[in-house]
């Protein structure tokens, strides 16, 4: 069944300086299509354009000194009130909450979002009363927020309805489903010594379907444990786990159902004796 289609566009604004580095992530491959289609908008603002002297200045020396420049709060709120209202404001920055899918999720409801993208040393902090949250895309420092603001635009944008050409392809995604996504295979059948998994070329969809999810279980288990705390599992699931080591203990910690009761063995019948 396809999703319905959004009555109205998700409008991405994007406050920045360099303009020139967002325009490919809006022009090029899906989102480029999704705004020729009319699913997503997306705006580039030059915050030079709202500098207040002849020099075109945004920023200037930090207060209290040291070193870098620091874009000014009254730029930065002219180009913010140039804009029509947006359900969120929302600073690119180190300190701000991690950027996740659950976050995605939550963008890909709005109508409008608006984007600041710092450099230098980032905005004046005063500017933080004009926004509605911060987002870090993880615990390293970027030269500026474009970065950052286009992976925002990639995951969000996917999550509207109509962008992705199957509306399902995202729903078994990393992360979406709770778990870390199962591996995919292509053609040629074999690659350097490596078949595809025979399970995959049986055509037997349970047996993919059961094979896929014992491997994204797997895989999760091995590299982002963490995620299996809060994983949507079922009894089966934890069968798997059990058989991949899991204690019963960590079963119950994670809050997983216990594991189908297996079937009785039916008892062989006995022989008829004859008369
Ligand atoms: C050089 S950074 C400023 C770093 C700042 N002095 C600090 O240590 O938190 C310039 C801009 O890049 C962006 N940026 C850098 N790293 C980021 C990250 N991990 N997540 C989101 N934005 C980031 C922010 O917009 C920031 O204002």
């Amino acid at each position: 069944m396809s999703e319905p289609l959004a009555t109205s566009p998700l409008t991405f604004s994007f406050l920045t300086l360099f303009p020139e580095l967002l325009a490919p992530f809006a022009a090029e491959a899906i989102v480029g299509k999704a705004q020729a289609r009319g699913l997503v908008q997306v705006q580039l603002v030059n915050l030079r354009d709202f500098a207040a002297n002849k020099h075109l200045k945004v920023d200037d020396t930090p207060y209290g000194g040291g070193a870098g420049m620091v874009i000014r709060a009254d730029v930065a709120g002219r180009a913010l009130e140039s804009l029509p209202p947006a359900d969120e404001v929302i600073l690119f920055s180190p300190a701000g909450q991690r950027f996740t899918q659950a976050v995605a999720e939550e963008l890909a409801q709005k109508t409008h979002l608006v984007f600041l993208c710092g450099r230098y040393e980032g905005f004046d902090a005063r500017v933080e009363t004009l926004v509605t949250r911060e987002l870090s895309i993880g615990d390293f420092v970027m030269m500026g927020g474009e970065a950052a603001a286009a992976c925002v635009l990639e995951a969000v944008a996917r999550l509207r309805p109509g962008v992705l050409g199957d509306p399902e392809s995202h729903q078994m995604d990393s992360f979406s489903s709770g778990l870390l996504d199962y591996p995919e295979y292509t053609r040629p059948p074999e690659w350097r010594g490596q078949p595809v998994p025979e399970v995959l070329r049986g055509g037997h969809h349970a047996a993919v379907a059961a094979w896929r999810r014992e491997q994204a279980l797997t895989r999760t288990l091995a590299r982002r444990p963490d995620l299996l705390t809060a994983a949507p599992l079922t009894p089966q699931d934890s069968a798997v786990l059990l058989g991949l080591g899991v204690t019963p203990e960590q079963l119950t910690a994670w809050g997983a159902p216990p594991p189908p009761v297996p079937k009785r063995q039916r008892r062989p019948k006995r022989p008829v004796q004859p008369d």
